[in-house]
């Protein structure tokens, strides 16, 4: 049984991830199911967001469209938009929620969100930044700080490590080693068999960064401050040891002149 195939995966891809996802011929929709620190992390997120309601909020990076579902059912009259890369996660997120005439999918880049300035009061992501790679990871900043309202919301939750360093640094691969290891026999012991196939799979494309970027939050939030989002705080989704984490913060006011 081919669950995940990680092999022709290329590396250097235009869009990160987007290669492997858009060859993910599994069924998405129910690969964390058994992973509580996914449906953990995606009820976090939704505390995190504040209240939406009346409001326009962009999942970026949205795949299947799973957490995206979630914010239609708690914010009937919210205005939401799903941007992803991946044709063929476009397509089952449209599958999911393309009837309701309140959200709208689109195919974009967290590097060219195809949004106006200033558009959405928050930008909400799950599992998909760790797909930019490390230079272009101001530039992703600035384009997220740039479809934000003033004042408006960040929520960006996804896997980092502790250790910043060159692919090769014994001291990095140990710490992810060790979270992905960990992980994974922690999918095993929830009954996520898939799940730990998945995670065991990307061990080698973390550690040679082919297509997956992992940093510490660190990393991100230095990014973030220089692209004008402030107050920025970082929140450990249980258990805290496997660097599944939640970065927010809120993107400042401008001076008037
Ligand atoms: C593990 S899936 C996460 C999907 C979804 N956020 C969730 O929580 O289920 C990673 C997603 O990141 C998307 N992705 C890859 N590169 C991206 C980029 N440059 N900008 C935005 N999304 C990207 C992939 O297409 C894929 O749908």
């Amino acid at each position: 049984m081919t669950i995940i195939r990680r092999q022709g995966f290329v590396k250097g891809f235009e869009d990160g991830g987007m290669g492997f996802w858009d060859r993910f011929d599994g069924d998405y929709e129910s690969l964390f199911d058994r992973d509580p620190m996914y449906w953990e992390a995606l009820d976090m997120m939704l505390e995190l967001s504040g209240d939406l309601a009346g409001k326009r909020a962009l999942d970026l990076g949205c795949g299947a469209g799973v957490f995206l579902s979630r914010l239609a059912e708690a914010f009937p009259n919210a205005e939401l938009y799903g941007v992803d890369p991946s044709k063929k996660m476009v397509r089952r997120c449209e599958r999911r929620l393309g009837h309701s005439a309140r959200v709208r999918i689109l195919r974009g880049s967290a590097l060219r969100i195809p949004l106006p300035d200033e558009h959405v009061h928050a930008v909400l992501s799950n599992l998909a930044l760790h797909h930019v790679p490390p230079p272009e990871r101001p530039a992703c900043a600035r384009e997220i700080a740039r479809v934000l309202r003033p004042g408006g919301r960040l929520v960006y939750a996804d896997l980092f490590c502790d250790v910043e360093g060159p692919p090769e640094d014994p001291d990095r691969c140990r710490d992810i080693i060790q979270k992905m290891v960990g992980k994974s026999l922690y999918d095993l012991d929830h009954g996520a068999y898939r799940t730990m196939l998945l995670h065991l799979g990307d061990i080698p494309a973390v550690l040679t960064e082919d297509g997956e970027y992992f940093t510490t939050d660190r990393v991100w939030r230095e990014a973030f401050r220089e692209a004008g989002i402030e107050r920025l705080e970082v929140k450990p989704v249980p258990p805290e040891e496997f660097g599944y984490r939640i970065i927010t913060g809120i993107k400042a006011w401008t001076e008037e002149v």
